[in-house]
């Protein structure tokens, strides 16, 4: 057992956030004591035993406040077990599970050193509160989660933490 699990995510309309409660529920179920919270407001990591962050792509980056917790806990995040995973494609094109992570976000969180990266699908509703309708008019909408996938994701991180290999 590794102690307390942070979920820390970046999410600018909700379908991340959702995504990294889900697997905090998963990992409560595996018996591991998950905690679930904004990246921004994380101050310290030093309580939890293994972390998961993620978050939304916009424009192939991640969103700003999960880059800063990247930098704000690197040295504590080298010396802990660490997931990490992306949401965004909308299409079925995470599906499989080989997507990599864009160029950037794999510029930012290499020196972590972490046990996994996965992209998932992500979301765009139509009635998104203060969307550009030019985005809606360039980019598909629909929810493209798929939820099988990140409970699976999930279940092998508890899994890999309940019962590390010697
Ligand atoms: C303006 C805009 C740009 C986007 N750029 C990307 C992108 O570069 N790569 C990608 O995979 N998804 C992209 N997406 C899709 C979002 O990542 C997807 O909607 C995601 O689920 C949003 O997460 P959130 O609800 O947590 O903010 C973009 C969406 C919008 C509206």
């Amino acid at each position: 057992m590794c102690g307390r699990v942070l979920v820390a995510y970046a999410s600018k309309h909700g379908s991340t956030r959702e995504i990294a409660e889900e697997i905090g529920r998963v990992l409560r179920d595996g018996g591991l004591d998950a905690e679930v919270a904004e990246a921004r407001l994380v101050s310290d990591v030093a309580a939890y035993g293994a972390v998961v962050l993620g978050s939304a792509l916009y424009a192939a980056h991640w969103q700003r406040d999960a880059n800063r917790f990247v930098a704000r806990h690197l040295a504590a995040l080298r010396t802990r077990p660490v997931w990490l995973f992306s949401t965004g494609p909308l299409d079925r094109s995470a599906d499989a599970g080989l997507l990599p992570a864009p160029p950037s976000v794999a510029i930012t969180t290499d020196p972590i050193g972490a046990r996994g990266h996965r992209v998932f699908g992500g979301r765009l509703l139509a009635d998104t509160p203060g969307l550009d309708p030019q985005v809606l008019a360039t980019h598909p909408v629909g929810d493209f989660r798929d939820w099988d996938a990140i409970r699976a994701w999930a279940a092998g991180i508890a899994a890999a933490l309940v019962s590390p290999a010697p």
